[in-house]
């Protein structure tokens, strides 16, 4: 207890001397001999790695969808253009045509809202384009640059902003959580096709 009173205060200042003096006892010491596997272990990829904790901002990736009235008024490259303006890295992307059950399927949490059927419709009406954006803080960012639901309600300089027709007609979708972000993801992608 005291040799533990003692290095207590040594490793919250010095936590890397922690971790050096656990590296070496669990390495080579007792724990080392009695668990050899417990000082295995896999280091991130140096990409991922940061150096100071408190100034670091999660990578994430956040699925988006260019809707039918931006592809056929021929504004992917216009809404691209303001995603990569953000900051955000377009990973993957293709153009696709829903069918209108593909559709129902992906907005099936929207199922007992009353512009459910008119939606479905709208999305297999003409083709789309899937997206999965990556950056800091993907999920929020996306949301920033896309803007409100409503045109009507988005700040200047959004997409919704500048391109949306309508409440229904809005040009674009994104995820609104991690969780939600790796469903919609799998749905239309598949790992390989996810070039960071
Ligand atoms: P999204 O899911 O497409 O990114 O849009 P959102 O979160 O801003 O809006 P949400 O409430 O999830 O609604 C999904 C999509 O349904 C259409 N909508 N139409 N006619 C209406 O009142 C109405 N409300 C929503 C929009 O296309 C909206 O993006
Ligand atoms: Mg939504």
């Amino acid at each position: 207890r005291l040799l533990l009173g003692f290095l207590r205060p040594l490793g919250s200042r010095f936590p890397w001397a922690a971790g050096l003096a656990l590296g070496v006892w669990g390495g080579t010491g007792p724990v080392g001999k009695a668990f050899p596997i417990a000082h295995t272990h896999v280091s991130p990829p140096a990409k991922f790695t940061c150096p100071k904790r408190s100034t670091h901002m999660a990578i994430q990736r956040t699925f988006s969808i260019i809707k039918p009235d931006a592809t056929k008024r021929n504004l992917t490259g216009a809404i691209n253009a303001k995603f990569e303006a953000a900051g955000l890295r377009i990973v993957a992307q293709k153009r696709i045509h829903l069918t209108k059950a593909q559709a129902g399927v992906f907005y099936e949490v929207h199922k007992e809202r009353p512009f459910y059927d008119e939606l479905c419709e709208f999305m297999a009406s003409e083709p789309i384009v899937v997206q999965v954006l990556e950056g800091e803080d993907a999920i929020a960012k996306n949301s920033e640059v896309m803007g409100a639901t409503n045109p009507a309600e988005a700040d200047e300089g959004t997409i919704r902003k500048e391109f949306a027709l309508s409440i229904g007609e809005n040009s674009v979708h994104g995820s609104d959580a991690p969780e939600t972000a790796a469903v919609e993801i799998a749905y239309f992608f598949a790992g390989l096709e996810l070039v960071g």
